[in-house]
């Protein structure tokens, strides 16, 4: 199973979120685990690999999109956890992209198929925006979860997000399909429970009933460069990803 964790804004939980469900499949439930880090900022590349600074760009999934070779995979730090590391010259392939000529929505795709019967799961760490490098992803994966901050806005760009979706589904990949809507750093504030309240109204049984909290724990997890099922496996935020985990995926 191949799911892309996406929405179009910074900053929402997506890095967050796909390292806690690859590590905490890895981890707790022992797993076979690849994580694909296809955004420019490389945060889960630096959190997964201790030596991710002295990888050449020709190491990472540059190296996939650009010269079409085939994906990069290093151990992680976590046993049963691979990963694709990214590379800050990644910021300027969707340029490249827009101009080349022959399935550019594909290269993650022609290159993953190969190897996916290798893992049990593998999670796909999406940019902040919907160019080529997210098409790239929602083209090689089976399904998307969209993970939402509290916010009027945040709400608003789903549409933008679901208008992506369904164009990558009329284009190139007819049967993906949407795994649930997310919603991260839920705090007792009227903003985050009125969010929560329109998001369940709007998209209903698509949104997903684990819900993650704001916790200072997943903040230090990524700040101390680990995953939280090992920075702090009794947090409120380890709770909530064993939980998601469970209702995803049934283990
Ligand atoms: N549930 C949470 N509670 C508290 N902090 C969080 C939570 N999820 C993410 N963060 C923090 O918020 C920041 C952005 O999260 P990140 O997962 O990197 O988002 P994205 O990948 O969408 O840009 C990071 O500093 C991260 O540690
Ligand atoms: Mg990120």
């Amino acid at each position: 199973m191949v799911i892309a964790v996406a929405t179009q804004k910074g900053g929402t939980g997506k890095t967050t979120t796909s390292i806690s469900i690859a590590s905490g499949l890895a981890r707790l439930h022992h797993k076979k685990v690849l994580l694909i880090d296809i955004d420019s900022q490389a945060n889960s590349s630096k959190v997964l690999l201790p030596n991710y600074q002295e990888i050449s760009k020709h190491n990472t999934i540059f190296t996939t999109l650009l010269e079409r070779n085939p994906l990069p995979v290093h151990k992680s730090s976590i046993p049963n956890l691979d990963i694709v590391p990214s590379h800050i010259l990644l910021s300027n392939t969707d340029v490249e992209l827009t101009t080349a000529k022959d399935h550019r929505e594909a290269r993650l795709k022609s290159q993953l198929d190969p190897i996916k019967a290798h893992y049990d799961y593998i999670l796909i760490d999406c940019p902040p925006a919907l160019g080529w490098l997210t098409i790239n992803a929602f083209t090689a994966a089976d399904q998307v979860l969209v993970v939402v901050e509290p916010g009027y806005f945040e709400l608003d760009s789903i549409n933008q997000l679901n208008k992506t979706l369904q164009e990558v589904r009329e284009i190139f990949h007819p049967s993906l399909s949407l795994l649930g809507y997310l919603f991260t750093k839920a705090d007792p504030t009227v903003n985050s429970r009125t969010s929560l309240q329109i998001l369940r109204q709007t998209y209903t049984d698509k949104v997903l009933k684990t819900v993650i909290p704001r916790n200072v724990a997943l903040k230090d997890a990524s700040f101390q460069k680990q995953d939280i099922f090992s920075y702090d496996p009794k947090s409120k935020g380890a709770a909530a990803y064993k939980k998601l985990i469970e209702e995803l995926f049934d283990e």
